[in-house]
């Protein structure tokens, strides 16, 4: 039988995709990197949960989702991103700002959830290691870093300990927006 919904990531470290699993887990859905969607065949689903990793405040490969609204009907579409910085009303909005065009204005239900970072992730051939030599460019260039940038540079340089904030309870309101779409 078809399932009610499927669930779609990009995950560089493992936080979204341990979201996505656990997600798909409790409410029986079909789950998949975003690389292996394909977004017509996504739009038979009554609900689309998409989820990825904050950097700079962006959500990593939501770019897809937007490119393929136009193939989204009457979805009930949810959007989560993993990220460790801590979160409030004003942060939440300029996530928002940031990551979702006006044309979607409000067709969506968007959750920030608790990620984490680990040292290794950000050394030599780590997932990260790129984008982190990247960002540490951008602050020598005196370029603004964001208050999860700044954070993620920390742990790479190794002035914080490892983050594992990852917590299966902030995925209620995903759990419940998805349960309400009948
Ligand atoms: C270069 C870099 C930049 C980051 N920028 C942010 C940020 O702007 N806001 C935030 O909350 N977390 C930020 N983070 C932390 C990541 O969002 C966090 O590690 C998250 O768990 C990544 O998701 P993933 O494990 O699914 O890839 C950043 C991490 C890196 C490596």
């Amino acid at each position: 039988m078809a399932k009610d919904g499927i669930i779609l990531y990009s995950s560089k470290t493992g936080y979204s995709k341990r979201y996505a699993e656990y997600l798909a887990e409790e409410l029986d859905y079909t789950i998949k990197p975003i690389q292996k969607a394909n977004l017509f065949n996504v739009s038979c689903y009554p609900v689309v949960i998409y989820g990825g990793g904050l950097k700079h405040n962006r959500i990593d490969g939501l770019r897809g989702i937007i490119d393929g609204f136009k193939y989204l009907g009457d979805q009930t579409l949810i959007i989560f991103s993993a990220g460790l910085a801590s979160l409030n009303d004003d942060l939440i909005k300029q996530i928002k700002a940031h990551n979702f065009p006006e044309f979607m204005s409000d067709a969506y239900v968007y959750q920030p959830l608790p990620g984490g970072l680990h040292r290794k992730d950000c050394e030599g051939n780590g997932p990260v290691a790129k984008e982190v030599a990247l960002y540490l460019q951008k602050r020598d260039e005196h370029k603004k870093l964001t208050r999860g940038d700044k954070l993620a540079l920390a742990i790479a340089e190794g002035q914080t300990p490892d983050q594992d904030r990852f917590d299966t309870s902030a995925c209620a309101t995903i759990i419940q927006a998805a349960r309400c779409h009948v």
